[in-house]
């Protein structure tokens, strides 16, 4: 690891979580470009699985579709995980809607307000983005590992959006007119990472997708989907439970499960564009 970046002195409670795998080991910097890219790097050089990178303050954080990630000091959780996926069936999208399910619960219980997700990688408050989920696969023969990026705003203010040009993008204080103490948030959010990531790897995605019901925010949303060569609009019905977008165009519901998806919503106010595919229709 480069002498570029220094490492942070771990906060006490980060020596005793009573996690199985996230945060079998913990990287704590005041600042890097990418807490994604110094995963990689870490992973590169045989970092455990469970392995997390946290940084105050992200020069370069990454986001969807090549685009940045606004990652200011002293205001957000920035973190990523390394995890070493046995099976090619854990896919990219099941482990991002893994993160959004345990970012959006940890949300709720500290702001006392509903979170919701909007698929594949979005969690919103109040129809406003508050946090967004980045998954990088990295392959060689095989799937060597994934980087699993989370980022959340949580004591951004109005006008540090405002000025940044994200009009649309929220923060938990801002949803709820206090601050929020991001210690508490980072430790919540690494046990629920890892209860959900214990049961996806018992009983596989079927637990999560039942939760996953009660927060679904895409249904009733209009998206473009463009794959291999198709191109075509229609209406989001929501998350089925391998994880694929259900989309329906006239009387055919098609499967979305990678390539490029604009997803259009009036009151996000914004065009989220993502990775997406499509598979042949199915009878829903
Ligand atoms: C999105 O565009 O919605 C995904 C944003 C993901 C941001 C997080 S912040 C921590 C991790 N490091 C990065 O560079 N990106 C992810």
């Amino acid at each position: 690891m480069s002498s570029k970046y220094s490492l942070l002195r771990l906060p006490a409670f980060l020596y005793s979580l009573p996690t199985q795998l996230i945060g079998s080991r913990v990287y704590s910097f005041k600042e890097v470009d990418s807490t994604n890219q110094i995963a990689m790097i870490l992973a590169e050089e045989g970092a455990p699985e469970g392995a997390v990178v946290v940084a105050d303050r992200q020069h370069n954080g990454r986001g969807q579709r090549g685009r940045g990630w606004y990652s200011p000091p002293g205001v957000g959780i920035y973190l990523s995980i390394i995890l070493k996926p046995r099976s090619v069936l854990a896919t990219v999208h099941q482990l991002s809607l893994l993160a959004a399910v345990a970012t959006a619960e940890c949300i709720e219980s500290a702001t006392g307000l509903k979170a919701g997700i909007k698929w594949p990688n979005d969690v919103i408050i109040n129809n406003h983005k508050v946090a967004g989920i980045l998954v990088e696969a990295h392959w060689a023969e095989e799937i060597k590992y994934l980087i699993l990026g989370i980022g959340i705003n949580v004591n951004h203010t109005k006008d540090m959006f405002l000025t940044q040009g994200f009009p649309a993008a929220t923060s938990m204080a801002i949803e709820t007119g206090r601050e929020c103490l991001r210690e508490e948030l980072l430790r919540e959010l690494m046990l629920k990472l890892d209860h959900w990531h214990r049961i996806y790897q018992e009983d596989g995605f079927e637990p999560l997708w039942g939760r996953i019901q009660d927060m679904d925010r895409t249904p009733g949303g209009w998206v473009e989907v463009v794959s291999m060569g198709e191109c075509f609009e229609g209406e989001a019905l929501g998350i089925d439970k391998d994880a694929s977008l259900l989309v329906r165009t006239g009387e055919i519901v098609r499967r979305v499960t990678q390539g490029r998806i604009r997803v259009s919503c009036d009151q996000l106010q914004h065009l989220n564009s993502t990775d997406s595919n499509i598979t042949t229709p199915e009878q829903h």
